[in-house]
């Protein structure tokens, strides 16, 4: 798709998005900024990306019936899947009868939505390291699970779930109905599958940011970002800081695993490959096909963000993942239960030395929902870390 057309005319370039949080919103500026024809998609209104984009729908995505129809409706040549929680068999249909190109693809949209086919791909397909891990329907095959080798700590997650939902670290028998109930609780759809992995006592965990895009001769080329450290609190990311250190074996290992996972998976587009790292060791966790929410930091770092990336990927043009400078991102919470609210501090924050600010415009907020995220870029790591904490502290979200 070298051609790019005229948006609302018949030439357009028409590209849906399958979730329009805050990186979907990125997405479709990206893509806004190529001349392309946005339609945004998400289950409520007025979702940050349908600020931004040129028709803004909103279904129960994981509804086939309901995505089906939309599909069919609007005719859009590329649909991005943003989110997880999409019903990915009617995608694969549409796909498999030249509909419609799911981007990357719409098996890799299928296998990443929950973590057993992504895992077994990974660890039984492919051969990359993984943690230990067993999947589970009861409690007693859970418990049965750890006493036959995981062992403990382990962690416990539903197998539909993201942002650490229904996740919880298991120390000692005590624990262990504790987290399966919590995990039960805590599911996309409560059909009662865990999976459990013995806990890797990793020194550091990163994202590798890896994009399939066309060369000049029109084969994919496989490109990796810097890596990117962050912190994770009850498995939801609260900083991120790029380019995190590593030792050369260690990256060539994270790139090597990044890349058998990635190819498999095929299509065209930006990937997050999450990976644990101790010393020389390193781990596959999971992949997103799709940006990554610890990658807001390239909005920052990067001549060209993850979200640039992604959209110039998907539309077959040349990428360039070079890093500009180093950089942080600190997320902003919302911390009350409120709509509409107000955002105090914001030119307090932003006098903080080479930051900027994205507040997401998400018209509901929660204690813990991300309304916002801070970025810093500086010399070092160390200080951009340090503003771009501080940034974030000083934006005082309230009911308005
Ligand atoms: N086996 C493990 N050993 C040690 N730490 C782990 C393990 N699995 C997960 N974690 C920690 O929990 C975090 C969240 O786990 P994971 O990425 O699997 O969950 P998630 O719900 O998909 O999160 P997200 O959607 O934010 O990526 C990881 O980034 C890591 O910090
Ligand atoms: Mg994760």
């Amino acid at each position: 798709m070298t051609t790019l057309g005229t948006p609302l005319s018949p030439s357009a370039t028409r590209v849906m998005l399958l979730g329009s949080g805050e990186l979907g919103k990125e997405v479709l500026i990206a893509l806004q900024r190529l001349g392309v024809e946005t339609i945004a998609v998400d289950r409520y209104e007025n979702a940050p990306g349908q600020q931004v984009a040129h028709h803004a729908r909103t279904i129960t995505m994981s509804d086939p019936a309901q995505l089906k129809a939309l599909i069919e409706a609007e005719k859009p040549q590329l649909v991005v899947p943003e989110i997880e929680a999409i019903a990915t068999p009617m995608l694969q249909q549409l796909e498999d009868a030249g509909v419609v190109r799911v981007i990357p693809t719409a098996r890799a949209a299928r296998l990443t939505m929950d973590r057993e086919g992504i895992r077994r791909l990974a660890a039984e397909t492919l051969g990359v390291p993984t943690s230990p891990y067993k999947f589970c329907d009861s409690l007693e095959e859970l418990q049965a699970a750890i006493d036959g080798g995981i062992g403990y700590p382990c962690i416990v997650k539903p197998v539909m779930s993201s942002s650490g939902k229904g996740q919880s670290k298991i120390d000692g028998p005590a624990d262990v109905r504790k987290a399966w109930d919590y995990a039960m609780a805590g599911g996309r759809v409560s059909h009662g599958r865990v999976i459990v992995e013995g806990f890797i006592d990793f020194d550091y965990e990163i994202t590798l940011l890896t994009v399939r895009a066309l060369d000049a001769s029109g084969s994919v080329q496989t490109h990796f970002c810097d890596p990117i450290g962050h912190v994770q609190v009850s498995g939801d990311y609260v900083e991120s800081w790029q380019p995190h250190p590593m030792s050369p074996v260690a990256l060539q290992k994270a790139q090597d695993i990044a890349r058998k996972v990635t190819s498999d998976l095929g299509g065209q587009g930006l990937f997050g490959v999450e990976l644990f790292v101790k010393g020389e060791q390193v781990w596959f966790s999971e992949v997103s096909p799709r940006p990554h929410d610890t990658g807001m930091v390239t909005m920052a770092t990067q001549w060209q963000n993850e979200f640039e990336l992604h959209a110039r990927a998907i539309l077959g043009l040349p990428v360039d993942t070079s890093l500009k400078s180093p950089g942080a991102s600190a997320v902003v919470y919302g911390g009350v239960d409120a709509t509409g609210i107000a955002f105090d501090g914001v030119a307090h924050a932003l006098a903080v030395p080479g930051t900027e600010l994205r507040l997401f415009g998400k018209p509901e907020s929660f204690v813990k929902r991300r309304m916002g995220v801070a970025l810093a870029h500086a010399a070092d790591i160390d200080t951009a870390r340090r503003n771009a904490k501080e940034a974030a502290s000083r934006v005082k979200p309230r009911q308005a």
